[in-house]
């Protein structure tokens, strides 16, 4: 973002009140600020009470007596799928839709009560325990977006055991070094799935990480999705349907510790291995019901709900499964693409199913800005009620957009920032109390405590930016990564001393809201998806022609940024016309599709300071079509000439 961009944002004088009708029914009220200002930990107390149903209680709220290892709720217990769906049941809500799942192929959807939720789940955990997963082991999910998906996790938290779901668009070699890591004994999976139309497959990238290693698991349990042919190891891989089918769709459930790992999720760091966040049971269930009911307003009885996320991704866990199903909501979730068949597929399904509340990503916002206003105006989209946004910033002009041709200028918009670390939502206006600016996420939810510090670690003022960081412990923190508690305490702890660092840059304007600009790492941010850029170099170096490459995020109108690289081929090594094809496709084998460099560049030297450390800066001007910066730490200074000169080679 250009000075004079950042300057004129910080200068919004657009505010959007809530209306008096829409405060008037919100969960959440000013009150929530208070009672949490006066007692953090009371308050929390409160929330765990009021929101879940606990086996045991807790003997304390929190234990930080070994930060930044945190223990929230300590001693109590509780099992998740209880909460998220048995619960609703006994209360006499089993006839409630849970999920009206949407295939992308026209005409094809289910709708799943609380109680058939109840049979599906039961008979899933049952079908794990058949094949020996025991509280405590992983398992590792790789389905598209079906119901299967959330099935299978809420039965992995039914009995204990840690799922890691595992993105459908990465590829065997990214599912295989999840794998690995976690020691799944299990890998749930499909046939393959639908997207743009197609049935594309799945199942081969499960074989293909198996052959490759991956070598904990002794199981792969398949669902038929679009009955496409698949290979078959004898033994090892079982048709879902045949073996969870068979199951009792009874199933009496243990409670867990608060602090029971219920889910490892990996994401992307700035070293090319990716971590593996660990969240627990009791905290990460309580913030995620918190935030859903008061952020989201929920309403069980009448609100249809609506998250597009993949449950691939964190938002998936926490605001499709987890959160929604903890608070009865009625949800939709979508298997496809918004453009298949047609551009106007999304508003399709907000018509059909009367969608109330609506969470979506910025860059699918800015893409049907581009489509056109005449698509969403071609629906009725009267029945939502309130608009949300969560990923990556969101541009004054695409939140305004948002408001007036898909919120028809009433619903207020609630532009949430969090993190898979973060486990759910922290900074976002609340719907029924907050005055809201097109922008900006504005202030730490009631209970969480954040702030922007400089280099120093200190506060600044308003006006002024600097780093984003977390002051407080918060109940859905992540507890560590994943085998490496080192690691977790250097990546987040250690920056700032007694500070969650995010690694987010961020700004206070003049009445103290929060404005974030994006991360201050090695990590971009492409339409919503974390993507390290060691690990896109990694990949490229892992080709035979490569000697070097060095990856920069380049600011993207759609997609927020988007990936450039520069590589060196190696001496003997020749470019011909397919090379960048090549290296592009390459990538997205190493990695998924999500991680294709959206330009390779091919050249004879990267800037380089006297130690020998990239200067990326200087390629992201070159990225960005910038002049380029100060050169005088280079080693060579003429290099960014060469560079420059010596261009070739482009995207598709
Ligand atoms: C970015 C997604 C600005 C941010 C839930 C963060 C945002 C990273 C917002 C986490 C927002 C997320 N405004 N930036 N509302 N929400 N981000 O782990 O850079 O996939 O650090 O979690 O996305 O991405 P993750």
């Amino acid at each position: 973002m250009t000075s004079e961009a950042l300057e004129n944002l910080l200068h919004e004088e657009r505010h959007f009140e809530p209306s008096a009708e829409f405060a008037a029914q919100a969960n959440g009220t000013a009150a929530l600020y208070d009672a949490a200002a006066a007692d953090r930990l009371a308050f929390w107390d409160t929330q765990a009470r009021e929101l879940i149903s606990w086996d045991a209680p807790w003997s304390e709220v929190l234990d930080w007596t070994n930060a930044p290892f945190a223990q929230w709720f300590v001693d109590g217990t509780l099992n998740v799928a209880y909460n998220c769906v048995d619960r609703h049941v006994e209360a006499g809500y089993g006839d409630q839709v849970a999920i009206y799942w949407e295939g992308e192929p026209e005409g094809e959807s289910r709708a799943i009560t609380y109680a058939d939720l109840q049979a599906e789940v039961n008979q899933a955990a049952h079908a794990l325990e058949s094949l020996g997963v025991r509280h405590g082991d992983r398992v590792a999910i790789y389905l598209p977006m079906i119901p299967e998906a959330a099935v299978a996790m809420l039965a992995c938290a039914r009995i204990g055991a840690v799922h890691s779901v595992v993105f459908g668009g990465f590829s065997s070699e990214a599912l295989r070094s999840r794998i690995e890591d976690a020691e799944a004994s299990v890998v749930i999976t499909s046939d393959g799935g639908y997207r743009r139309g197609k049935a594309s497959a799945l199942k081969p990238a499960v074989d293909d990480a198996l052959d490759a290693g991956a070598e904990s698991v002794r199981h792969v349990l398949v669902v038929r999705r679009t009955g496409q042919d698949v290979a078959w190891v004898e033994g090892r891989d079982l048709w879902w349907h045949e073996v969870v089918g068979q199951q009792s769709t009874e199933h009496t459930y243990t409670a867990h510790d608060s602090e029971h790992p219920l889910f490892i999720l990996y994401t992307s760091g700035t070293t090319g291995k990716p971590k593996g966040i660990k969240h627990t049971t009791g905290g990460y269930l309580t913030q995620c019901a918190y935030t859903h009911r008061n952020v989201f307003d929920l309403k069980p009885d009448t609100d249809v709900y609506w998250c597009t996320a993949d449950v691939g991704w964190v938002t998936g866990h926490s605001y499709i499964v987890y959160g929604p199903l903890a608070n009865r909501a009625t949800q939709v979730m979508y298997e496809g693409t918004p453009d298949t068949p047609h551009k106007g597929r999304l508003w399709e399904i907000v018509q059909k199913y009367g969608v109330t509340i609506f969470y979506t990503a910025p860059t699918l916002i800015r893409t049907m800005m581009k489509w056109g206003a005449d698509i969403p105006a071609g629906y009725d989209l009267s029945s939502l009620r309130l608009l949300g946004s969560v990923g990556e910033p969101i541009n004054p002009e695409a939140w305004m957009w948002y408001r007036e041709h898909v919120g028809h200028n009433s619903c207020p918009i609630v532009d949430t920032w969090w993190q898979t670390e973060t486990g759910a939502i922290m900074i976002s206006p609340l719907p029924g109390v907050t005055s809201t600016k097109p922008g900006s996420a504005q202030r730490p939810l009631p209970g969480i405590s954040a702030d922007v510090v400089d280099d120093l670690a200190q506060s600044v003022p308003d006006g002024g930016g600097g780093y984003l960081v977390l002051t407080e412990p918060w109940p859905a923190m992540l507890r560590t990564i994943w085998g490496d508690d080192q690691r977790f305490v250097e990546t987040y702890w250690s920056r700032f001393e007694g500070l969650y660092f995010a690694g987010d840059g961020a700004k206070k304007d003049e009445d103290g809201d929060i404005w974030l600009l994006g991360r201050v790492d090695d990590v971009m941010n492409v339409s919503g998806h974390r993507i390290s850029t060691t690990e896109v170099e990694s990949a490229l170096v892992s080709h035979p022609i490569v000697a070097e490459a060095a990856v920069v995020g380049a600011s993207d109108e759609m997609t927020g940024q988007g990936i450039v690289a520069f590589v060196i081929l190696r001496g003997d090594a020749h470019e011909g016309a397919d090379t960048v094809k090549e290296l592009r496709d390459h990538v997205a084998k190493e990695i998924g599709p999500i991680a294709k460099p959206r330009q390779i560049m091919i050249v004879a030297e990267l800037p380089k300071t006297r130690s020998g450390k990239i200067m990326r800066r200087l390629l992201r001007d070159v990225a960005e079509n910038r002049e380029v910066g100060d050169v005088t730490t280079l080693a060579d200074s003429s290099v960014m000439d060469l560079i420059k000169t010596g261009l070739s080679g482009d995207g598709d």
